[in-house]
């Protein structure tokens, strides 16, 4: 298929890398929001509850920084036209959600970032610990937190919108749009 089919090859790769990330760290934010640390930590222990809070911050960055490459592999290159054409409720409503995902893909990490630096908690990256940003302030942890937990939900609901989406396209439609984004065809 020629090239123009496709989305660029390196925005592929983002687009996926960025799916399982995403999947994971809700994944695991979900366990914490639903267990609290407490139960947590009876499950896992001290060291275990480190390694996982440590893996949710890390991933949480990490994607971060892949939405930043994406955002530009987004921007700078040309995006393949639908042939056949969309309709016009497909092309709104696939662009509102697109959209929307990239908003809260780019705000989430920032406000765990925030909410755990303002909570006097490290911002931990691999092995390292990154700036905080903000000072100490307990109430502003909270009301960061209580909207990582709401934006969190809300990524929830445009997933599954977009995993709607992409099954219409591919099993019941069977048009071009999943091909655009394949790693393989
Ligand atoms: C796209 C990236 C991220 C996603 C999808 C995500 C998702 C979540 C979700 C769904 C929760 C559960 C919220 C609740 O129900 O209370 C959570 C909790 C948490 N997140 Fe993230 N997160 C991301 C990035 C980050 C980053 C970058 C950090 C810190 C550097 C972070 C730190 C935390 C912490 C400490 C909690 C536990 C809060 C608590 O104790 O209730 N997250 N995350
Ligand atoms: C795991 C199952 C997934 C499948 C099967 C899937 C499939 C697709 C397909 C076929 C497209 C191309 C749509 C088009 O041509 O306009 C696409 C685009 C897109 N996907 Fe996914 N996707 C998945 C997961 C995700 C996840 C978890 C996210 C983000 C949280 C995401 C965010 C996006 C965005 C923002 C676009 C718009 C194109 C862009 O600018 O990158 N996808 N997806």
């Amino acid at each position: 298929m020629h090239e123009l089919d496709h989305y660029i090859y390196p925005h592929r790769v983002l687009h996926w890398l960025v799916a399982v990330g995403v999947l994971l760290a809700l994944a695991s934010g979900l366990t914490i929001g639903f267990m609290g640390f407490e139960r947590v930590y009876a499950l896992l222990g001290n060291a275990g509850t480190n390694v996982f809070y440590a893996g949710h911050k890390t991933l949480g960055v990490l994607l971060l920084l892949l939405m930043t490459l994406r955002i530009v592999t987004r921007v700078a290159f040309v995006v393949p036209d639908h042939d056949p054409p969309l309709s016009a409720f497909e092309r709104v409503l696939s662009t509102a959600v697109h959209h929307l995902l990239y908003a809260c893909l780019v705000i989430m990490p920032i406000l765990g970032w925030l909410a755990t630096a303002s909570g006097g908690y490290p911002v931990e990256f691999f092995t390292w610990h990154l700036p905080g940003l903000i000072g100490e302030h307990p109430a502003l942890s909270e009301t960061l937190y209580a909207w990582h937990a709401r934006v969190g939900w809300a990524i929830v609901v445009l997933v599954v919108l977009h995993l709607c989406g992409a099954l219409y396209h591919w099993r019941i439609k069977r048009d071009q749009v999943m091909t655009r984004m394949s790693l393989f065809d």
